[in-house]
């Protein structure tokens, strides 16, 4: 489903400030696969998210989606099989938009022709319906603006909307990075949740270590551009939490 080969990523070529920010990355995800990736800051984690979306150009190496080669494909035209989370819960919404003119706006982003969506009422009671999922009760504040909401109901609603049309992999980014510890659970349940049922390719950017212990069936750690350690479905299982945290000691 994503597959990376010999992928190095350099910023500022040449000048004074050159940094090697991937060095050399071989990664295969397949169908269905949820990988946590973990590493201390600068490791190279966001390039390589950015790399697989394709809002930075990687330096040498290719990048495969479903099998072919996107390496000059610009993100917008990856948009058909990604979706991503941001960090920060502001990012992914208009804020003085209600929440059902957000949903409307994700799905002509991505859908194809069909202007009509978000108009008839078949859609909104479609955005109700994925809204109740939440068990929020915002499935009956449709109406009201997206920047009303708190960090983490925004961030679930974001979620939800990444996933309402069908795409098939889930970028995720530190989403409870700015949240506070009651709706950073909200959001990773949801993202779980939603992941299982659209039966998502997913990859999970988290300092979270409790998180990449609880979620995902493979976690993959990076350290100065590379990937210093790729533990599989079937390991993960049988690793302890306190193994998480010696990685990093
Ligand atoms: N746009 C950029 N320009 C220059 N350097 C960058 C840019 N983005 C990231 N870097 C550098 O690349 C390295 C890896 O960054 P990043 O992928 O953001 O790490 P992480 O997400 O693991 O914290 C860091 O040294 C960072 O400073
Ligand atoms: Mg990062």
């Amino acid at each position: 489903m994503i597959e990376l080969i010999s992928v190095y990523k350099t910023f500022n070529k040449g000048k004074p400030n050159e940094v090697s920010a991937l060095n050399g990355v071989d990664l295969h995800i397949t169908r269905g696969e949820f990988a946590v990736i973990v590493g201390s800051n600068g490791s190279g984690k966001s390039t390589l998210l950015n790399i697989i979306a394709g809002s930075i150009q990687l330096t040498t190496g290719t990048v495969s989606l479903d099998g072919g080669n996107v390496n000059k494909l610009p993100d917008y035209q990856r948009s058909r099989w990604i979706a991503r989370v941001f960090q920060n819960p502001l990012s992914g919404t208009a804020p003085d938009l209600s929440i059902l003119d957000n949903f409307r706006l994700a799905a002509l982003r991505t859908q194809k022709k069909g202007l009509s969506i978000g108009v008839n009422s078949a859609f909104i009671q479609q955005v109700k319906d994925r809204i109740a999922i939440l068990n929020l009760g915002l499935e009956n504040k449709v109406n009201q603006p997206m920047g009303t909401l708190s960090g983490g109901q925004r961030q679930a609603l974001t979620l939800l909307m990444s996933v309402m049309d069908e795409c098939k992999i889930l970028l995720l980014d530190e989403p409870t990075a700015a949240l506070d510890p009651r709706s950073a659970d909200i959001v990773m349940r949801t993202a779980d949740e939603l992941i299982k049922d659209f039966k998502l390719t997913s990859i999970l950017i988290t300092h979270n270590l409790k998180d990449a212990f609880t979620y995902g069936n493979r976690i993959i750690q990076m350290s100065e551009g590379k990937i210093i350690r790729d533990v599989d479905a079937k390991a993960k299982s049988q690793l302890k939490q306190t193994d998480l945290f010696e990685w990093f000691a």
